[in-house]
C-alpha cells in the first residue's frame, strides 16, 4: 500500500472509530452540562451582585445573544465539519497560516481554566462533606458576629488548610478522570442526562423555598429591575467575559463536543436551547440566593465569598438549612463536575489524536498535568509564598488571561474564519444539514450578525481589556 493510501486508511479509521452522542437530546444534556457550571452558580451570582443587579442582567443576556450563540456556532461547525480536536481541526481547515497556532491558544486557554476551576470544584466537594459532617448545623443559634467568623474560619480551612485542599482536588480530578475513560457514550452522555435533570430539580427546590422568604420581592427586584446608572465599561467587559465562560466558547469546548453530534442534530436549535436553559439556570441561582440575602440584611456585593461564606451562613438560618445547603452544594458540585469533563475533555482528544496515544492514557497525562499545575492555584500562599505576578495571584492571573485575553481572541479568530473565510455555502450546508432542514432566513440572520456585530463588539471589548481604547 502506498503511503498516502495508508494515510487515507487511518483517517477512515479514525472517523469510524469516533464515538458520537446517541441523539440530540443527549447532545443537548451533554452540552449543557458543559455549559452550566461553577459559572452559574459562584460567578454569576457574585458578578450581579458586584455589577449592580439588572442592568448587568440584561447586558449579559444581549451578549449571550450577540456575541455567546453566533461564536457557539461557529465551534459547531468547526467541530461538526472536521471531527476533530481544535488542532487537527484548525490545522484541516487553514492548513497554513496563523489559524494553526489557534487550535493549540485553545489547548493552552482549556489548562488555565482547568487550574483555577478545579479548585473551586474541590472546596465544592469538601463543603458538601463539612455540611454531612455537621460543621455548619448550629450556626443558626450563634450571633451573627459569631457565626460569619466561623464560617470563613471554615473557608479558610478548605482553602489553606494544609493537605485538605490537595486532596479534594485530587478527588475531583479522580472523579472526573473515571467518566472521561469510560468514555463519550457511556461516560459523558450517560452522567450528563442524570445529572442535569437532577439538577434542575434542586435548584427549583431551593429557589421555591427562597421566593417564600419576606425579602423574596427585593431580592427580585435587585436580580430583574435594571439601573442604568450602574452602567459602565467594566460592566460590559465583565458580562461578556461572564457570557463566554457560561457558554463554553471561545477555547475550543465546543468544536470537540460538537464533534460528537449526529449528522442530523439541528445545530442552530442546540445552540439556542442550550442557551436559553444556561441562562435559566443562571437566573434561577440568583432567585435561590438574592432573596435570602436580602431577608437577612447581608451584602449582595460581596464578591466570590458569597457562595462559600454568605450562603452557609444565611442557608443555616432557615428552617431545614442545613438541608438546603446540603442540597445547593449537591447541585454547584454537579454543575461543576459536568462542566469540568468537557474542559478536560479539550486536552484528552487533543493529546490522543495529536500525539496518537491511547485514551486512558491521554485522561492520565492531562489530568496530572492539571494535579500538579493545580496545586499553585489552590493554595499559592502557605506553600510558595505569595507569589504576585502582574499584582495578582495564580489564582486571578489564570481567570484573568482565559476569560479576559484567550477567550475572547479565541472567539474573534472562529467568528472571522467562519463568517468572512469560509465560503457562505459551505457554512449554510452544515448548518441546514445539506438543505435538509428549513431555516434558510435564520442562517442569514445569523450570518449577518456574525459579519458585521460580533466581530465589531468583540474587537471594541478585546481593546478595551488589554487599555488600548
Ligand atoms: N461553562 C462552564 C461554567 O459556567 C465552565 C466551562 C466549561 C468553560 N467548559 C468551558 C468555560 C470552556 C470556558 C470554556 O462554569
Amino acid at each position: 500500500m502506498t503511503n498516502n493510501k495508508k494515510d487515507l486508511n487511518n483517517k477512515v479509521d479514525k472517523i469510524e472509530k469516533r464515538e458520537t452522542f446517541s441523539t440530540s437530546l443527549a447532545a443537548f444534556f451533554a452540552t449543557l452540562g458543559s455549559a452550566v457550571g461553577l459559572g452559574n452558580i459562584w460567578k454569576f451570582p457574585y458578578l450581579v451582585g458586584n455589577n449592580g443587579g439588572g442592568a448587568f442582567v440584561l447586558i449579559y443576556i444581549f451578549c449571550v445573544f450577540l456575541i455567546g450563540i453566533p461564536v457557539m456556532l461557529g465551534e459547531f461547525y468547526i467541530g461538526r465539519k472536521t471531527k476533530k480536536n481544535p488542532v487537527g481541526a484548525f490545522k484541516e481547515l487553514r492548513p497554513s497560516g496563523p489559524y494553526r497556532a489557534l487550535g493549540y491558544m485553545d489547548v493552552l486557554a482549556a489548562f488555565f481554566i482547568i487550574f483555577f476551576y478545579s479548585a473551586v470544584a474541590g472546596w465544592v466537594y469538601s463543603y458538601i462533606f463539612k455540611i454531612i459532617r455537621g460543621d455548619f448545623s448550629g450556626l443558626g443559634s450563634l450571633s451573627v458576629g459569631d457565626a460569619s467568623s466561623l464560617v470563613e474560619n471554615n473557608f479558610n480551612l478548605a482553602v489553606a488548610g494544609g493537605f485538605a485542599p490537595i486532596f479534594w482536588q485530587g478527588l475531583v480530578l479522580i472523579t472526573v478522570s473515571l467518566i472521561l475513560i469510560a468514555g463519550v457514550k457511556k461516560g459523558i452522555e450517560r452522567i450528563t442526562k442524570i445529572l442535569m435533570p437532577l439538577l434542575f430539580g434542586l435548584i427549583i427546590i431551593v429557589g421555591i423555598r427562597a421566593l417564600t422568604l419576606p425579602g423574596a420581592r427585593e431580592g427580585l427586584n435587585f436580580l430583574f429591575k435594571p439601573d442604568f446608572s450602574k452602567v459602565n465599561s467594566t460592566a460590559l467587559l465583565t458580562a461578556l467575559g461572564l457570557a463566554f465562560f457560561k457558554l463554553s466558547v471561545g477555547m475550543g469546548t465546543m468544536v470537540v463536543y460538537s464533534g460528537y453530534f449526529t449528522e442530523d442534530n439541528n445545530l442552530i436549535d442546540t445552540a439556542r436551547k442550550v442557551a436559553f436553559s444556561d441562562t435559566i439556570v443562571s437566573l434561577l441561582a440568583g432567585i435561590a440566593i438574592f432573596p435570602v440575602v436580602f431577608s437577612f440584611g447581608m451584602e449582595a456585593s460581596s464578591g466570590p465569598a458569597l457562595l462559600f461564606n454568605t450562603i452557609p451562613l444565611i442557608f443555616s438560618k432557615l428552617a431545614f438549612g442545613n438541608i438546603l445547603l446540603l442540597i445547593f452544594f449537591l447541585l454547584t458540585a454537579f454543575a461543576s463536575t459536568t462542566a469540568m469533563i468537557s474542559l478536560i475533555e479539550v486536552p484528552v482528544v487533543f493529546i490522543s489524536e495529536e500525539l496518537n496515544l491511547d485514551r486512558k492514557l491521554a485522561v492520565l497525562i492531562s489530568t496530572s498535568i492539571i494535579f500538579i499545575v493545580g496545586i499553585l492555584t489552590v493554595h499559592p500562599a502557605s506553600y510558595f509564598g505569595e507569589v504576585r505576578i502582574f499584582n495578582m495571584n495564580f489564582f486571578d492571573l489564570f481567570d484573568y488571561i482565559s476569560s479576559n485575553i484567550m477567550m475572547p481572541l479565541g472567539g474573534l479568530a472562529v467568528i472571522i474564519l467562519t463568517s468572512h473565510i469560509i465560503n457562505k455555502d459551505e457554512f449554510k450546508r452544515e448548518l441546514s444539514n445539506n438543505n435538509s432542514l428549513d431555516n434558510g432566513s435564520l442562517i442569514d440572520l445569523l450570518i449577518f450578525v456574525s459579519k458585521y456585530i460580533t466581530p465589531l463588539l468583540l474587537l471594541i471589548v478585546f481593546l478595551n481589556s488589554i487599555g488600548l481604547i
